[in-house]
C-alpha cells in the first residue's frame, strides 16, 4: 500500500468492498500490519517504491499510480484500475517567461516520463530530478519548467505557476507480482471481483461530477 494521500483513499475503496480493516488502521504508523479477520498482510511503502515491492515478490499485489508504473518500468502486471487519486501530469512554469536556451532545464520526479514526452514533443530539454517540492525548482532559477502531478492546482496556484502543458491523467492501479499471479490466482481473482464489482457502481457517480 502506498503511504500519504493514495492510502486514505485506497482503506475506504477496499472497506466500500467489505474487507473489514480495523479503525486505527490509518492513522498507525506501522509499516506491516497483520489483517487477521481477512487474511492479508498490508505493508506500507513510500508510493514511489510499490512498483518494487510487487516486483521482487515480497508483496503479492500492490497499489500503485499510473505515474509510478509508467516512470519505473517495472516487472509487475495490471490488473485493474482503482479509479482512485485522480490527478494529472503537466509541464508547469512561470508565467511569460521566455528562455533561449537550446535546451531548457526541465525539473521533475519523473526524469523516464519527461525524457520520452519532450523526445515525442520534438524538443530538446536537459532534465533535472529532484525528489519532491519541484515548484521550488523555477521560483528559485534551477529549471525554466517542471513536468509534477498535478491535483487540486493549489501548489502551482499558491507558488503564481502556471499549468501549460497536460501530459496525461493518472489513477491508482491494483497491480501484482507475475509470480504470484501463478500460484494464487483463485484468491487474488475474488479481490479482483470484489474490488471490480464496487469500482463498477462509484463510477456511474464520477461520471455524473465529470460532467459538471
Ligand atoms: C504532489 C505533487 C505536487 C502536489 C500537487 O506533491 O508533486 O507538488 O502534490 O497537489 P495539488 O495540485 O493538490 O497542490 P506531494 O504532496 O506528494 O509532495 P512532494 O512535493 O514532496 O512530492
Amino acid at each position: 500500500m502506498p503511504k500519504g494521500r493514495i492510502f486514505t483513499e485506497a482503506v475506504e475503496l477496499l472497506r466500500k468492498a467489505g474487507y473489514r480493516l480495523p479503525n486505527k488502521f490509518e492513522a498507525s504508523r506501522k509499516l506491516i500490519i497483520d489483517v487477521e479477520e481477512e487474511q492479508i498482510q498490508f505493508i506500507l511503502a513510500k508510493p514511489m517504491d510499490v512498483t518494487t515491492y510487487v516486483e521482487y515478490g515480497v508483496a503479492d499485489l500492490g497499489i500503485a499510480g499510473k505515474d509510478v508504473m509508467l516512470e519505473e518500468e517495472r516487472d509487475v502486471y495490471e490488473l485493474l484500475d482503482l479509479y482512485i487519486s485522480h490527478c494529472y501530469l503537466a509541464v508547469a512554469g512561470l508565467p511569460d517567461v521566455k528562455t533561449t536556451d537550446v535546451a531548457p532545464k526541465v525539473a521533475t520526479k519523473y526524469p523516464n516520463i519527461a525524457s520520452t514526452y519532450f523526445r515525442e514533443q520534438g524538443e530538446q530539454v536537459e532534465i533535472i530530478k529532484l525528489n519532491g517540492s519541484i515548484e521550488l525548482a523555477p521560483l528559485i532559477g534551477l529549471a525554466d519548467r517542471i513536468v509534477d502531478i498535478v491535483s487540486t492546482g493549489q501548489t502551482l496556484r499558491e507558488n503564481g505557476l502556471v499549468e501549460m502543458e497536460h501530459i496525461g491523467h493518472v489513477t491508482s492501479r491494483l497491480i501484482v507480482n507475475p509470480v504470484s499471479y501463478r500460484m494464487k490466482e483463485q484468491q487474488i481473482d475474488e479481490l479482483v471481483e470484489r474490488l471490480a464489482s464496487i469500482i463498477e457502481q462509484l463510477d456511474f457517480a464520477m461520471d455524473g461530477e465529470k460532467m459538471l
